[in-house]
């Protein structure tokens, strides 16, 4: 620690600290444009000079200046007030003066100092630049007239995001940033750029003239989207979410957000949304009013009760709340058919974690990961699936040196950052390169095996998972293989990142008992600082394992309800919060479960598909409607709350259920879901002792930073061969969607339109495609047609298809396998 004075104050403070950190700290306020918390020193705009008495009183940049014992520092002076205003004087020389109608004002940090500092004149005149705005996407406007060259967006697209593509260009007065040969800008349009610009010159095209900055209120909760459970601030006007808020003062993000966070809330107040109550009669879905649609659904499931059974399917975008009334609905309805995934996907995950390492979570914490030497990721898609996970894993190699391993099918994001390592395998060999990993430590003596159950058994199994092996199977070398094996084996804090979710059903199990046997093998599991993260698709993935949206014992998950229902074993289904006609694997075989039901209600907030065929269909509130918590995918417990009403006459899940529970003869109110939060903490093991109130700002973590492990038990698990084909294709997520809801949203929409099929160069040339060509493409006796793009992260014969869009039917060929061989024709 530091001793030192600011401004008369007696101060003590990291040794890390600068000054500006140190006077923050004490509350004294230094004013700051080119200084960002997350981002790395930088020292450009000089607003923050500050004085410094051992220096001969020289006026010297606080935000990069680090504190020393002793220090005596004077942040205010008529001096120093007369420099800050020549600095702002020298930013005003060629800036427009257009503030009236600048999105900006009243949150801009130029027009508050000017203000503050009083600069009515400027000494200095020189020429106004007059560069064209660039509103070439829909997204985000640039207008560098108005740019103060802090330079915060170049960095944070760079330090954090890892996109880079912004530079300064040109030097002296004519100096400006610009993307790549100055066109307009096309990346992935995470927006963080937006929220870093202090003044009006990156903004959020979408909120263009929608409200002034004072106008919005603001709600923290927590984005709908993805299991990485960012921190959202709805700006709401009117009882309208105008725009998403940048706040790095709450949650896991440090404000960070990706396109589907920042951009993509626009389903909340669709047209479409539903907004009464549907009946079907005469073949007909009518509106209708809730007294009627309960009565129906009451019938129906009653009936259902006495004919074949019920089955109840959720999806993992409800509250923790919710999924616990539902929990208890699901007993008052006398069903053990209760499950929220399609396949065996999430089930698989969790079984294997628990056969092996006896916990069904992530071991670590995300800004753990940051400190890692040593990184795994098990399927590139991880960026896409959990983006701003993804700028952790960016900051740990490019800020701490960690070395980068990726074992997947596709390059991605990942694969482009220094010195990343892909370990690039046929379709759906994962687990055998996972394997051979655990082969290569356990041979060289590597491996930890202190207190490990099955080591000897797991070694015989191995023996055919030899690096030379593995490596004529699946297309990867045998140094890689032995690199990253050693890599993960010598570091001190190392991460394993495995997504997943709808599209990764196939061998779910075994892929996270290899994982974990590599986790417990190279010492991974249990070590402080380390950890096997387990990335679920959806906002509230980890609340329904924790909550147990499980079968019972004895009773049907998703897959036996759906062959039960096609086989006339299951009389009604209840749907809540999912797409299965979109999402869920083999669409033939959905479509025919969904036909053998005598009755089918589906609770959602759009007529998807799936309501189409229901018999009633509750129209439920999406995540800015509603209080409650969610868990992300490394155990933090975060409050969700209310920003703006239900459309029409839509409820909460958290009041259908109700409702129902109450119709159905359990009649227990509970006032708010704090009281539900308090029933949970009395019932589910994890959340046992904690208490809503005590939910802060940056959530809390069941079970504590490093989750204690119940055993190491390592298990032998077989992978699948890849499928023989010329062409393999492969389905997953695209960065700017999630799930279903996102194809709604016209933000996400905006940069990707339409379902597509996407093609390595080499296959492109061959087949003769290019980007637009309608592509037929056949497998399983089904077809089905998209559009062609072409990129370059593809190997050849592998082609890839985001299973977002309902219009694509990508579920008519992808039947839950890892890889499906396909014809290719245009
Ligand atoms: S939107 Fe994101 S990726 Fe695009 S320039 Fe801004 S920070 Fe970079
Ligand atoms: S565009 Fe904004 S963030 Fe980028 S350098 Fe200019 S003022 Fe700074
Ligand atoms: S989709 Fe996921 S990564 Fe993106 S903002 Fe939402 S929670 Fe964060
Ligand atoms: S904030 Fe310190 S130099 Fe810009």
């Amino acid at each position: 620690m530091v001793n030192l004075t600011i401004d008369g104050k007696q101060i003590t403070v990291k040794k890390s600290a600068t000054i500006y950190e140190a006077a923050k700290e004490a509350g004294i306020d230094i004013p700051v444009l080119c200084y960002a918390k997350k981002l790395l020193p930088y020292g450009a705009c000089r607003i923050c000079l500050v004085e410094v008495e051992q220096m001969k009183g020289r006026l010297i940049p606080s935000c990069t200046t680090p504190v020393t014992e002793g220090m005596v520092v004077k942040t205010t002076s008529p001096d120093i007030t007369k420099v800050r205003k020549t600095v702002l004087e020298f930013l005003l020389v060629n800036h427009v003066v257009e503030c009236p109608v600048c999105d900006k004002a009243g949150e801009c940090d130029l027009q508050d100092l000017t203000f503050q500092y009083e600069v009515v004149k400027n000494r200095f005149e020189g020429e106004k630049f007059n560069l064209p705005t660039d509103e070439v996407n829909p997204l985000i406007e640039r207008n560098m007239n108005r740019c103060v060259l802090c330079g915060k967006c170049v960095r944070v697209c760079d330090e954090i995001v890892g996109y880079g593509s912004y530079s300064f260009i040109n030097r002296g007065f004519e100096t400006k940033i610009a993307t790549a040969f100055d066109r307009g800008l096309n990346c992935e349009f995470c927006g963080q750029c937006v929220s870093m610009c202090p003044v009006g010159a990156i903004l959020p095209r979408p909120f263009k003239f929608k409200a002034r900055p004072w106008q919005l209120s603001e709600v923290d909760t927590v984005c709908g989207y993805c299991g990485n459970g960012c921190t959202v601030t709805l700006g709401v006007l009117n009882d309208k979410v105008e725009t998403i808020r940048f706040n790095d003062k709450t949650g896991v993000n440090d404000g960070n957000l990706c396109i589907r966070g920042r951009f993509g809330y626009g389903y909340i107040h669709h047209d479409d949304r539903l907004r009464k109550p549907l009946i079907r009669k005469d073949g007909q879905l009518v509106e209708a009013e809730w007294n009627e649609a309960i009565e129906a659904v009451v019938k129906g499931f009653n009936k259902a009760g006495n004919e074949k059974g019920l089955g109840i399917l959720s999806g993992a975008r409800m509250t923790n709340e919710e999924l616990f009334l539902l929990k208890n609905l699901a007993k008052t309805l006398g069903t053990g058919n209760l499950d929220h995934s399609g396949g065996e996907c999430y089930k698989g995950l969790t079984e294997g974690l628990m056969e092996t390492l006896g916990v069904k979570a992530s071991t670590g914490t995300f800004p753990q990961v940051e400190s890692c030497d040593a990184i795994l990721a098990i399927r590139s898609d991880f960026y896409e699936t959990h983006p701003v996970f993804g700028m952790v894993v960016n900051q740990a190699v490019k800020r701490h040196d960690a070395q980068l391993f990726i074992v997947s099918d596709k390059k991605g994001k990942f694969s482009k950052l220094p010195h990343a390592k892909t370990l690039l395998g046929k379709p759906g060999t994962e687990i055998q390169i996972l394997n051979s990993m655990a082969q290569v430590l356990l041979s060289e003596g590597l491996a930890v095996t202190d207190g490990v159950e099955g080591v000897e058994e797991l070694k015989a199994a191995l023996a055919k998972y030899a690096p030379a092996d593995v490596a004529e199977r699946t297309g990867v070398s045998v140094d890689a293989i032995k690199a990253a094996a050693r890599a993960l084996a010598g570091a001190k804090k190392s991460a394993i990142l495995l997504a997943y979710g709808l599209p990764y059903a196939a061998h779910s199990k075994e892929l996270a008992i290899a994982a974990a046997n590599l986790s417990i093998l190279t010492g991974n599991a249990g070590r402080e600082g380390s950890g096997l993260y387990l990335c679920g698709e959806k906002s509230n993935s980890q609340g329904a394992i924790d909550l147990a949206i499980l079968p019972e014992a004895g009773a049907m998950g998703a897959k036996d309800m759906l062959e039960a229902a096609r086989n006339g074993n299951l009389s009604a289904l209840y749907v809540v919060g999912e797409d299965l006609l979109t999402s869920y694997p083999d669409r033939d075989k959905v479509e025919a479960a969904l036909k053998g039901l005598s009755f089918l209600v589906v609770q959602d907030i759009f007529l998807s598909p799936t309501a189409q065929q229901a018999d009633v269909v509750l129209p439920a509130s999406s995540f800015a409607e509603k209080d409650g918590t969610f868990t992300n995918a490394e155990r933090r417990i975060q409050r969700v709350r209310k920003g703006v009403s239900s459309p029409g006459d839509a409820k909460t899940d958290f009041e259908i259920f109700e409702l129902l529970s109450a119709r159905f003869g359990r009649n227990i109110s509970y006032t708010a879901p704090a009281a539900v939060f308090a029933d949970i903490a009395a019932n589910v093991a994890e959340y046992a002792g904690i208490q809503l109130d005590a939910v802060g700002p940056q959530g809390v973590v069941w079970g504590g930073d490093d989750l204690a492990l119940k055993k190491k038990r390592v298990v032998a698990v077989d992978g699948p061969e890849a499928p023989q084909g010329d062409f393999l294709l492969v389905t997953g997520s695209s960065l700017y969607h999630s799930g279903t809801m996102s194809t709604r949203a016209k933000g996400s929409l905006s940069v990707v339109a339409e379902p597509y099929i996407e093609f390595g160069q080499e296959d492109a040339k061959k087949l003769q495609v290019t980007d637009g060509d309608v592509v037929t493409v056949k497998a399983e006796g089904g077809q089905i047609k998209l559009k062609a793009k072409v990129d370059r992260r593809l190997p050849q014969g592998v082609v890839f298809a985001p299973y977002h869009f309902a219009s694509a039917e990508i579920n008519r060929i992808y039947k839950g396998a890892s890889a499906v061989a396909v014809e290719l024709s245009k």
